[in-house]
């Protein structure tokens, strides 16, 4: 009984303004551009890619921003990002660790900070799909709900 849409996550990169510019992005709900950049490195251009988003008539998604790298100071780094209207859609497998320390650490500074908007599995295989009933049994899966205005219900 599930309803399924394909939607895409687009890498910023030289070739997303091109992307953008396609009349059949691939866009979530008709509203939103979910985008992911390098894991080592900000793009030089990130703040200029958000802002192209907006003024092609989208809100910003960013995938998974507790697994970048380069965000060493998470207040400012993600306090910025929401200025520039950036929705956050957190990884729930990064709250049971699969993504490492780092990742794992910056899940629950969101979820304390009260930054995140959107829950993903980002499921590629099975085991990730195991690895979510871990999750929904961890007592931060509850507060999650308490701390944030999860968004998902929205979509629908
Ligand atoms: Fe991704």
């Amino acid at each position: 009984g599930l309803q399924i849409e394909a939607a895409a996550e687009y890498y910023l990169d030289d070739a997303f303004y091109d992307e953008l510019a396609k009349t059949h992005i691939l866009s979530v709900s008709n509203q939103y551009i979910l985008f992911e950049s390098s894991y080592m490195s900000r793009p030089i251009q990130m703040e200029e890619m958000i802002f192209a988003i907006g003024e092609a008539g989208y809100k910003p998604m960013l995938a998974h921003p507790e697994r970048y790298r380069y965000i060493k100071d998470p207040q400012k780094e993600y306090a910025r990002l929401k200025e520039l209207g950036v929705f956050f859609q957190v990884n729930l497998n990064s709250f049971g660790g699969h993504y490492g320390k780092g990742a794992k650490r910056l899940a629950h500074f969101l979820n304390e900070a009260g930054m995140i908007d959107f829950l993903g599995s980002d499921t590629h295989h099975n085991r990730q799909v195991e690895m979510l009933s871990d999750v929904f049994c961890l007592d931060v899966y509850h507060d999650i709900f308490k701390r944030n205005m999860i968004k998902n219900d929205m979509l629908l």
